[in-house]
């Protein structure tokens, strides 16, 4: 993190909340509802990377959705509750659920690099008019100009500027990703939401998308939400860490904090999944979960967590746990921990 830059929030989100209705029967009666993210807060400072991790369904991805509104225009009637302001020049921005032409330049501001290189590039369009996308979209800029600066962005992603008039199926796994990185730079951005951005890839490939997205948030000053199912990737490269279970936060804090000391016990769960590189390290504390994450359309009252806890108590099914600081701005939702 850039010290020179610490301490300027750049995205403060706020009792966030993503609701999915689900439909059934004949009529199509409203059957229920998908708690995809079930009131999260959390902020992301300017120039740090913020890491998300969670098991499969927690709400990852959603929550990255949500931050660049993309809920509402492809469901209009996701129920959205809470706040998710960016800072912009004008002050605080709220970008959730805002009509899509105020969301535009916000748009421009924040990008999102997908999870798999594969489908999230458009097979029809050539590395150009790939990267060239956003710019159309945000910049006024010549053909030339567009041009010009495709070439740069893909040597600057350590790709050669031949490849502009190639497609995305003539490119390795590694190749479309720094396509879609080079994409994400295109505008300029001060965030980037990069959501599982190497899961996709070989595991030779991996280390080297990570640096080179390290080198380029050195360059440009970039902010990183940076999504991942694995603590032992993230810890690596981020200042702070949360950990999502079921839509909720489960903790908060820095990466230090989080993978040495974690507090809550999924956290705690979750590193004893992660494989010890010392055969001989005293294992006898690990915990293993038991089951399955439950269905976000059948939470259990009270802390999500409570089925599948080692220590869990008959008072964590009447309310959902609060925040609290373990010291030093870890913040834990557990009152046992
Ligand atoms: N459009 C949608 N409609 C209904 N349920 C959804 C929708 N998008 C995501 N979900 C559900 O929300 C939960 C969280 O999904 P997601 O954010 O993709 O989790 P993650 O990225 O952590 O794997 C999952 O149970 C998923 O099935
Ligand atoms: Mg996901």
């Amino acid at each position: 993190m850039d010290t020179n830059q610490a301490n300027e929030t750049l995205l403060d989100v706020r009792g966030l909340k993503v609701h999915f209705p689900v439909y059934g029967g004949i009529l199509r009666h409203k059957v229920g509802t998908v708690k995809a993210v079930d009131g999260i807060s959390f902020t992301v400072e300017r120039g740090e990377t913020l890491g998300v991790v969670g098991e499969s369904g927690s709400g990852k991805t959603t929550v990255g959705r949500a931050i660049i509104n993309l809920h509402k225009p492809m469901y209009p009637d996701v129920e959205l509750e809470g706040e998710s302001l960016f800072h912009t020049e004008a002050g605080f921005m709220d970008t959730n659920g805002i009509p899509r032409d105020e969301m535009l330049p916000l748009r421009e501001r924040i990008q999102m690099i997908f999870q798999d290189p594969f489908s999230s590039l458009n097979p029809r369009l050539t590395v150009q008019g790939i990267i060239e996308g956003p710019m159309k979209v945000h910049l006024d800029m010549t053909a030339a100009e567009r041009k010009e600066r495709v070439m740069e962005l893909l040597e600057r992603v350590g790709l050669q500027g031949a490849y502009a008039q190639r497609y995305p199926h003539e490119f390795s796994g590694g190749q479309r990703q720094r396509v879609g990185i080079a994409r994400a730079l295109a505008t300029n951005p001060d965030l980037i939401i990069a959501d599982e951005p190497v899961s996709a890839l070989d595991v030779s490939i991996q280390a080297q998308v990570i640096n080179l997205m390290q080198d380029l948030q050195q360059e440009f000053g970039l902010t990183y939400i940076f999504i991942a199912h694995d603590l032992s990737v993230v810890y690596h490269i981020c200042d702070r860490i949360a950990v999502m279970y079921l839509g909720n936060i489960m903790e908060i804090g820095s990466a230090e904090q989080v993978y040495k000391n974690p507090k809550h016990p999924y956290s705690k769960a979750l590193l004893s999944a992660v494989p010890q590189p010392d055969p001989r390290s005293d294992s006898s504390d690990r915990i293993r979960l038991e089951g399955d994450i439950p269905t976000p359309m059948a939470k259990p009252s009270g802390c999500g967590f409570r089925t599948r806890c080692p220590i869990a108590k008959d008072s964590c099914a009447e309310e959902v746990p609060e925040m609290r600081d373990m010291g030093d701005g870890q913040m834990v939702a557990c009152p046992h921990a």
